[in-house]
């Protein structure tokens, strides 16, 4: 890999051995994907949120950074804290919480805490490069916003929020970010989230391109956050709607290797055989924006819920819903209003309750769980008109 002077000078130690680590982390993963140079990034997002108490050594490199005054060099958020303030469990496993967050703050880590930060905190544009991690937020940077990152790893994300540099390989390059797949729908009503994990398992980790489909930029976000999961997707396109996909021909560069057709069949058979045996419900993974937990508030907002049900938001969003009467009438109607990470909390919390969620992600994640449309979840939780 060739190197400029200045980022030799990092690599030889002239910055601090901290950033020399970073440095020297940044160069091995780039060699290790062929990568010939580091690059640039306009933005790095941070997956690594959850304060577990057996991380340490995490934490003592962070502390390394910060006690050489190291600052992320780019605009950082970073992921949704995994909900340590809600039982005793919880507050025993994420028991570095506070140490961790504190870290971040000495670093000049933007304290969004959500994987959706690209509906306000990190707002990435066309063509930029950038360095997330946190495979929901690359795939909608790079699928809805036309931005270019490759799924970076915790850690690998902090090297390069440090040293504001990537790799460039994988989807940073324009041959990579060409459909392989061609996915045609049967389909007669529609579940983006759904139909996000079906195409995830089929394309594994080839880049898809989808038949024209007016896709809401919600049903971006949970389609791609499904397809992240269920795969290992971090690029889709759609024909017609997504930035780089105009039409067919100018997204394929040669012909498809497969052309797939997702049926409506398919959506149905994820969706729970006994959607009556959940213990709680989950709504939002990719926490729900303001827009999207007001629809499903609306839904709940006039009943009485049976099962605890989790309406998962991103905290910002969630700032300014809780100052609405409709919260009030959420919340009045037995539900809850979460600014966590609902896959995090519950990997701990209510062990023994089973979860229907309408988020294909949650469902892949959280074992056990069942998978509903939005109406299966209201049904089961007693709040379907
Ligand atoms: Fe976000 Fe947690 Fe789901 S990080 S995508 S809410 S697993």
């Amino acid at each position: 890999m060739r190197l400029a002077p200045e980022q030799e000078s990092v690599l030889n130690g002239e910055s601090g051995s901290s950033l020399a680590l970073a440095m020297k982390t940044l160069v091995a993963y780039g060699q290790a994907f062929g990568a010939e140079r580091l690059v640039p990034i306009e933005s790095a997002h941070l997956a690594g949120s959850f304060g577990v108490s057996v991380y340490k050594a995490y934490y003592k490199i962070i502390d390394q950074l910060v006690n050489e005054g190291a600052k992320v060099k780019v605009p950082t958020t970073i992921n949704p804290r995994p909900g340590n303030d809600l039982n005793l469990v919880n507050r025993a496993v994420f028991s570095a919480q506070k140490r961790f967050e504190s870290q971040m703050k000495a670093l000049g880590v933007t304290p969004n805490y959500s994987c959706v930060c690209y509906e306000g905190a990190n707002v990435p544009e066309f063509g930029q490069r950038l360095a997330w991690a946190e495979s929901s937020a690359v795939q909608f940077a790079n699928s809805a916003l036309g931005a270019r990152t490759n799924r970076n790893s915790v850690l690998v994300d902090l090297c390069s929020a440090v040293t504001g540099l990537t790799p460039e390989f994988g989807y940073l390059l324009d041959e990579n970010r060409r459909g392989k797949i061609r996915v045609k729908l049967r389909i007669d009503r529609m579940d983006a989230s759904a139909l996000g994990y079906v195409i995830g398992q089929k394309a594994v980790d080839r880049v898809p391109v989808i038949e024209h489909y007016e896709f809401s930029r919600v049903e971006l976000k949970n389609m791609g956050g499904a397809m992240a999961a269920a795969g290992g997707v971090a690029l889709f396109h759609v024909e017609g709607l997504t930035p780089e996909a105009p039409d067919m021909k100018t997204v394929f560069e040669a012909e498809p290797e497969e052309t797939i057709t997702v049926a409506q069949e398919d959506l149905d058979a994820l969706r729970a055989r006994k959607p009556e045996r959940a213990g709680m419900v989950v709504f939002g993974c990719p926490q729900m924006t303001y827009d999207e937990t007001v629809v499903i508030a609306e839904r709940i907002a006039s009943k009485k819920v049976k099962l605890p049900t989790w309406l998962c938001v991103v905290p910002e969003a969630k700032k300014r819903f809780e100052e609405t009467e409709l919260c009030q009438r959420v919340r009045a109607a037995g539900a809850e209003v979460f600014g966590h990470c609902p896959v995090a909390a519950l990997t701990l919390r209510l062990w023994g309750k089973r979860v229907l969620t309408s988020s294909g992600k949650c469902f892949y994640y959280l074992d056990g769980s069942d998978y509903g449309t939005v109406d299966d979840c209201l049904s089961a939780a007693g709040a379907l008109s």
